[in-house]
């Protein structure tokens, strides 16, 4: 059966329309397909609408230093061989002004749709070929080629490059397309759950620390122990269910259900000794003390926990400020969930790397690739997740 195109790749949001470019780019004849009306709506939407579009920091000898997933290395030579001063090159040569924020963050100066049509037009340039919406219905490999069952009509192709994403919000058109597509050609997929996601705390546990909503504030949070231990330093926010922020969107894509979470609430400061010293030196209320150190809001709640503390600090016992600084340096609560895939910024898990090709994202089914984030490989906060993408796509598209 002679197909119709080269690589037909279905998705297109990040992933998908680098790869699709890079790959016409290569002459390659290439259709990119997507159901949605909208391509990358995701770029769109990140970043506060101005793309956090890749990260400086970014070593790819050591990629799990920033990725999570089942092999963190599998990224390794992706990542070497493009690199975000690969994407910086290519955002400069579209004239598209960007800056650093904190952590080597990098992000659009304008609108987040400068990126999208950035790289449509280097579809465009490349003669790719774009339908949206179209949906594919059924694929089957047949005769050699991949036959596509679409909304418009069926595609014939050499080789099919999945890039549908994950299932993050399903309200923007995220799908479990790929995964299920994966599981038809025998791959194996990690079971995918919501990451960089804010956690959920229910019950008489968490009513102490409703009220605090809106509260944001630099910490140390942490979970796991020994080797799997992880922690990040970064700025909490309470919210009306739980915890969110940099912090615990970090953390949450390293939270096992039913683990607990330690936080110290003023990682800067040797809590029990400044406590002491306040004892030693003042009549201020416990409080009042605190709030040097923490938000007054905070400083409050904490003391609204433990009756002894509601006085000034001279007067209270030694061992009831040891305590309290070991409940604010060591504040241990267990999450009750995550807010899901519609507040998560990522899906974690996915395309099983045992059954790709580091080198070309190649799946086990000959000519069947996968790239981005229906991988299971998981970015941090801060523009990992979209150089993952590039990259993957690159990989991909040298190969096809
Ligand atoms: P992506 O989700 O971008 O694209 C998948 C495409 O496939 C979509 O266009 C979808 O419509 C299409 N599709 C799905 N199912 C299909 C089907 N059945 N048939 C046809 N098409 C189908 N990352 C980062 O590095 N920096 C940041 O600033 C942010 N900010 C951010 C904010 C928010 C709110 C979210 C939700 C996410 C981020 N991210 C991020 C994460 C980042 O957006 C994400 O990792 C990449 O977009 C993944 O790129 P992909 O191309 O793999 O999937």
């Amino acid at each position: 059966m002679s197909a119709d195109f080269d690589v037909i790749v279905i998705g297109a949001g990040a992933a998908g329309l680098f790869c699709a470019a890079r790959a016409g780019q290569r002459g390659l004849k290439v259709l990119l397909v997507d159901h949605n009306s909208r391509v990358a709506e995701k770029i769109r939407i990140s970043g506060g609408g101005r793309a956090n579009f890749t990260n400086r920091d970014l070593d790819p000898r050591a990629p799990q230093r920033h990725f999570v997933g089942g092999n963190p290395h599998f990224c390794r030579s992706a990542l070497a061989r493009f690199t975000p001063q690969h994407f910086i090159d290519l955002v400069e040569r579209h004239g598209i002004a960007w800056h650093e924020k904190h952590k080597g963050q990098l992000f659009c100066d304008g609108p987040s749709q400068q990126l999208i049509d950035m790289l449509i037009s280097e579809c465009e340039r490349a003669g790719v070929l774009h339908w949206q919406p179209c949906s594919v219905l059924a694929v089957r490999h047949e005769g050699g080629a991949y036959v596509l069952d679409s909304s418009r009509g069926t595609l014939r192709a050499a080789k099919l490059v999945v890039a549908t994403g994950g299932l993050s919000i399903p309200q923007i058109g995220a799908t479990d397309f790929g995964f299920r597509l994966g599981k038809q050609f025998g791959l194996r997929v990690v079971e995918p759950r919501p990451a960089l996601v804010p956690l959920t705390f229910g019950g008489e546990a968490w009513s102490p620390y409703a009220e605090l909503a809106g509260l944001a504030l630099p910490v140390t949070i942490s979970t796991g122990t020994g080797k799997s231990r992880m922690s990040f330093n970064e700025d909490l926010l309470f919210t009306h269910r739980g915890l969110s922020g940099p912090a615990v969107l970090q953390i949450s894509s390293y939270w096992q259900a039913g683990a607990p979470l330690v936080v110290d609430f003023a990682p800067e400061v040797a809590m029990e000794e400044r406590l002491r010293e306040a004892k030693n030196r003042s009549r201020k209320q416990v409080a009042n003390e605190l709030a040097q150190w923490m938000p007054a809001r905070l400083a409050n709640a904490w003391v609204a926990q433990d009756a002894g503390l509601a006085r000034p600090v001279n007067e209270v016992a030694d061992r009831a400020l040891v305590q309290l600084a070991e409940r604010i340096g060591r504040w241990q609560i267990t999450p009750t969930g995550t807010e899901g895939y519609k507040k998560a910024e990522v899906t974690a898990g996915g395309i099983d790397t045992r059954d790709l090709s580091s080198q070309t994202m190649e799946s086990k089914q000959p000519g069947l690739y996968f790239i981005g984030e229906v991988v299971d490989v998981t970015g941090w906060l801060g523009g990992y997740n979209f150089q993952w993408a590039w990259a993957s796509a690159d990989a991909c598209a040298q190969a096809l």
